[in-house]
């Protein structure tokens, strides 16, 4: 358990909801941010605010090294071999569409394949098909075994000699799944196909090593890593960065522009035009010493106890569907469920009278849903400062959604 009264770092889980405490169950959508984060942004802002790269001031040189130090740190963070492989983007979707448009529209011909998993978010769907429609390309997917994790076998039937990408979440935002990305990365490598992570999800959550999964991409967001909104990372092997044009263009990432052409600058500039987001990822670096001062282990192991402490409480609870696995082998700390009867918005908003957040309807993931024969479901997600003692309390108030709504006991 907690080495330390985490919560005390986070003013806002000490917050009422009406008379009720706050338990705050929604970290797959965003989660909350320390006083660590808080201050050191507010501190940026009081002392240091420049705009990066472009001023021999004193503000401009700190602002640039503070953004660049964020960015070295970021690469440490995920194990990448070179700063410059690390592109500030707003968030994963935009890294996703960066790579979308400048790798897809260049790399991906007629008939190639794209390959991605039916668990996908729709920001890694829409960009394929996008792709896929604009190069004539085919869009396949990936289809679960019975518990929405992923057999080995399908994978090897999608991934064929005409891949040319396969685009999958490490962590699936709506079953928890951990998926095999290591496996999936090398037997795409195999067929001569590059490998997108989507580390949204799992780049939070637990110990992510680009080199060791041997990605071509990964994308990942600030905000469901006690960072600011606004900030996200686009991963990228240096030798095929190099290669792809420039997404968007303007102030930044220029070398030299003439009336009628330009060059552009090197990486990982070239992928950054226009003021960047230098609060946002001020806010990023503290948000990864916060993660690593409590050791990315300890929050697996903190999050893995609260998960199936969570998924027994909630498998005795009747009229209770869950869907994805009901054990903790392959499954991070987000747990979708149904009450029969009930549509999760209801049972979001009933269980909000007893502060309880947690996230009703189809979490971006409409193939999924549509897979899972199921219009919406309600969503708990956890971080590592949620306790058992929430846990029990949300599923008090997952137990009184029926009676509420006047089913009786029955
Ligand atoms: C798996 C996954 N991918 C991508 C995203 C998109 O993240 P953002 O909205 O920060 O771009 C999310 C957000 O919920 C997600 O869960």
């Amino acid at each position: 358990m907690h080495i330390y009264n985490i919560k005390k770092d986070f003013p806002i889980l000490d917050r009422k909801i009406g008379e009720k405490s706050l338990i705050y169950l929604d970290n797959a959508a965003t989660t909350q941010k320390p006083l660590q984060v808080l201050n050191a942004m507010e501190d940026y802002n009081k002392k240091f605010n420049g705009n990066p790269h472009r001023g021999a001031h004193y503000l401009s040189v700190m602002a640039t090294e503070v953004y660049e130090g964020a960015r070295d740190k970021v690469r440490n963070f995920i194990g990448a071999k070179k700063s410059k492989e690390i592109i500030f983007t707003k968030n994963a979707t935009e890294a996703l569409n960066l790579i979308a448009f400048s790798y897809g529209m260049n790399f991906i011909d007629k008939e190639d394949e794209i390959v991605v998993l039916i668990s996908e978010h729709h920001s890694n769907i829409l960009p394929w098909q996008m792709i896929a429609s604009a190069k004539g390309a085919v869009l396949k997917y990936i289809y679960l075994k019975e518990d929405g994790t992923l057999s080995l076998d399908e994978v090897k039937s999608k991934i064929t000699n005409r891949t040319k990408l396969v685009s999958l979440a490490q962590m699936s935002n709506v079953l928890g799944v951990i998926n095999p990305v290591k496996e999936v990365a090398q037997y795409a490598h195999s067929k001569g196909a590059v490998v997108v992570v989507d580390g949204a999800q799992s780049v939070p959550h637990m110990k992510v090593d680009v080199t060791d999964l041997d990605a071509d991409f990964l994308v990942f967001s600030a905000h469901k890593m006690l960072g600011p909104m606004g900030i996200g990372v686009l991963y990228g092997k240096e030798e095929i960065l190099d290669k792809m044009p420039p997404f968007l263009r303007g102030g930044d990432m220029i070398e030299y522009v003439t009336e009628q052409s330009s060059t552009f600058a090197e990486l990982p500039f070239k992928f950054e035009a226009g003021t960047q987001n230098v609060e946002g990822a001020v806010g990023l670096s503290a948000a990864i010493d916060y993660i690593n001062n409590i050791g990315m282990e300890e929050i697996t192991k903190t999050e893995k106890e609260i998960t199936a402490y969570a998924l027994s409480r909630l498998a005795e609870v009747p009229y209770v569907t869950i869907y994805g696995p009901t054990s903790t082998e392959q499954k991070g700390g987000i747990i979708s469920f149904n009450i029969e009867g009930v549509h999760p918005h209801d049972v979001s908003s009933i269980v909000d009278a007893y502060g309880v957040a947690i996230r009703a309807g189809h979490h971006c993931a409409q193939p999924l849903m549509k897979y899972l024969n199921i219009p919406a479901s309600c969503r708990a997600s956890f971080y590592f400062y949620n306790t058992k003692e929430e846990i029990d309390k949300f599923i008090e108030s997952i137990e009184g959604v029926r009676k509420w709504l006047g089913y009786g006991t029955a």
